[in-house]
């Protein structure tokens, strides 16, 4: 299964597709995981994210479409694929699609991930990410075992330099003006499937869960 998950900045997408991973057994690639380790790592790619990131800007399209072919074309996505936060403007979906044909293979499903605002604001504010892998906490909803300490590995919890307020509703706004187009290109082609992001995890995966098994059958 070769598949998008889509929403505003804290709707969950890394949550659910950390899920979907381990349950279907196919990779999540997430653009802003790859971008944080190119940064972490000092690698070119990183070098040229880093202001547009810190900022709360998307990364220019050129170097994102680099970035996904790579990470398309490696050994592991050869079975499916969960895409998290890519595509973020239409021509990333039109270039996603040109890429896609060139490889004989296409998209099955679009979930987008319907969340309220002020529910992402809570959603934000209070997310811890581990320093090794990037799991994904919540004070509140998600909290790990050990204050500051990954339930996985145990590595160090850190907050994402973005999730400051100010870079949230800059963010969140940059996600409106760029990025909620390409819902409507979704649409267009019969893909899209809403799920109600804002309820708990666990009923937000068996939403996904309705969406993919008869996807599954079909194959
Ligand atoms: P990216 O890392 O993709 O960030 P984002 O899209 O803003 O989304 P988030 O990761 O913030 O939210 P999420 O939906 O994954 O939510 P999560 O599961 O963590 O991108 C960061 C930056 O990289 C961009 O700003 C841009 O600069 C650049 N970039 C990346 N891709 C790009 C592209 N294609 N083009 C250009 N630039 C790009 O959940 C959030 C919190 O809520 C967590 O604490 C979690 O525990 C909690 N939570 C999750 N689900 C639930 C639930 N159901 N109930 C209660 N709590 C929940
Ligand atoms: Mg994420």
């Amino acid at each position: 299964m070769n598949l998008i998950f889509f929403g505003r900045p804290g709707a969950g997408k890394g949550t659910q597709a950390r899920r979907v991973q381990e349950h279907y057994g196919i990779p999540q690639i997430s653009t802003g995981d790859i971008l944080r380790e190119a940064m972490a790592a000092g690698t070119p790619v990183g070098r040229q994210a880093r202001t547009y990131y810190e900022r709360g800007d998307l990364v220019p399209d050129e170097v994102m479409l680099h970035v996904i072919e790579e990470r398309l074309t490696a050994p592991d996505a050869q079975e499916g694929f969960v895409l998290d936060g890519f595509p973020r403007t239409v021509p990333q979906a039109e270039a996603l699609e040109a890429l896609l044909r060139r490889l004989g293979r296409r998209i099955d499903a679009v979930l987008y991930f319907d969340v309220p605002h002020d529910v992402l604001i809570r959603r934000l504010s209070g997310r811890w990410i581990c320093r090794a892998a990037g799991h994904i906490y919540h004070e509140v909803s998600n909290p790990p075992r050990v204050r500051g300490r990954c339930d996985v590995d145990g590595s160090e919890l850190y907050q994402r330099p973005d999730d400051q307020s100010e870079t949230v509703a800059r963010r969140l706004r940059v996600y409106d003006e760029q990025t909620a187009p390409v819902l409507e290109y979704y649409r267009s082609l019969g893909l899209l499937h809403r799920i109600d992001g804002a309820l708990g995890a666990g009923e937000v995966f068996r939403q996904i869960q309705a969406v993919l098994e008869p996807l599954r059958e079909k194959r």
